[in-house]
């Protein structure tokens, strides 16, 4: 068997639920807006609607919210000249490749799923069974295009682990080297940016205060409140960054600092050594201000069209299904499924 050599090709998803916040910007977006225009053949980012309906989702809320994503892709960077952006359910080929694949996936890889464990809690039985499959419907949805690197924050490292297990085992299962063995990139200072209130849980879009998080269209005010009530330790900020160890809050806040300034933490934790909680905040709240405003802003001005927004989403899927149409045909072909 001859080696396949894949193209280096980006793909990458976020969910319409709920509104952006500061983790999917510097664990996400502000990442994929940077990788556009270099070494990758192809940059791929999708609005993935199909993952979001695995949770109960308002059909109204899930359209605005489908826009709104777009519309905070768009304003962060994302140019559809460089980039395919679509979103997920335009390209039915999402959902038959995902198909294939639930029969390649093993229960008891699906079982291993922390993110499953943790969204199911004590309730298991009661969750869709589309929360237990989504997986593999990711894993359908980077291998649909053989993309070869996944840029996403730290809690889908174990996603893209499945992906990884799942194209093996479909190369094994049918002796073929057809999908790629997809890498995660996990890079940079804010790959899993922290809650402001409790500096041991992720910031998410579902927490239960708007004070654990800054979302993308907070105002200026609403960011330096939170930032400011932020909770810390007492310590000033030291004179080294590995003497950072042990305090999560404090490191979450001087890692948000450089990824939004671009720069390292230990640059940061330079500039600021010695500073106190009454210097360092207000100095990280007019850096967000200064960087997430002109996105607000955008993202407003976009959401006032959502006819355009629309109109470059279908775009984008045309593009997107010329990429996956081949790939879904081979897939076919392969497993021995008769094509008139
Ligand atoms: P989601 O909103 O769950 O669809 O996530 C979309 C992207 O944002 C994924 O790549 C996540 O890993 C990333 N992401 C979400 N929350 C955070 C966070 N708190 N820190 C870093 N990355 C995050
Ligand atoms: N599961 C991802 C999340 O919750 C979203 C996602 C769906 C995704 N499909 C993907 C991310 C493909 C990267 C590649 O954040």
């Amino acid at each position: 068997m001859t080696e396949t050599t894949f193209a280096p090709r980006i793909f990458s998803g976020i969910k319409p639920s709920g509104g952006l916040t500061l983790g999917n910007y510097l664990g996400a977006i502000k990442r994929w807006a940077g990788m556009q225009g270099g070494e990758w053949d192809t940059t791929i980012y999708c609005v993935v609607d199909l993952h979001a309906i695995t949770v109960w989702q308002d059909p109204e809320d899930l359209r605005n919210g489908t826009r709104e994503v777009a519309a905070g892709l768009l304003a962060s960077g994302i140019d559809p000249a460089q980039s395919v952006l679509f979103n997920q359910s335009q390209v039915h080929e999402h959902v038959e490749l995902a198909w294939i694949f639930n029969c390649v996936a093993r229960l008891g890889w699906m079982n291993r799923m922390t993110q499953f464990k943790e969204k199911a809690g004590k309730n298991a039985e009661k969750q869709s069974l589309g929360l237990y499959a989504y997986p593999s419907l990711m894993a359908a949805d980077i291998l649909l295009y053989h993309a070869t690197h996944v840029p996403v924050g730290e809690d889908q490292k174990q996603h893209v682990e499945l992906t990884r297990d799942i194209a093996a085992r479909f190369n094994h299962d049918y002796g073929t080297d057809f999908f790629p063995i997809t890498e995660p990139v996990i890079d940079g200072p804010a790959t899993r940016v922290m809650n402001l209130r409790d500096g041991t849980k992720k910031m998410s879009k579902s927490g239960e205060s708007d004070m654990e998080r800054i979302n993308m269209t907070d105002d200026a005010d609403t960011i330096s409140r939170k930032f400011k009530k932020a909770r810390t330790d007492p310590a000033p900020l030291p004179d080294a960054f590995e003497e950072l160890e042990g305090r999560a809050e404090a490191t979450n806040l001087v890692d948000i600092y450089a990824a939004l300034a671009d720069i390292t933490p230990e640059e940061v934790v330079a500039e600021y050594a010695g500073a106190g909680w009454g210097q360092f905040k207000p100095a990280l709240a007019d850096l967000a201000v200064e960087k997430l405003s002109p996105i607000a802003g955008e993202m407003r001005r976009l959401m006032d069209d959502p006819a355009e927004i629309d109109r470059l989403l279908a775009h984008g899927a045309e593009q997107a299904r010329a990429l996956a149409a081949p790939v879904l045909a081979r897939t076919y072909e392969v497993v021995g499924l008769v094509r008139g």
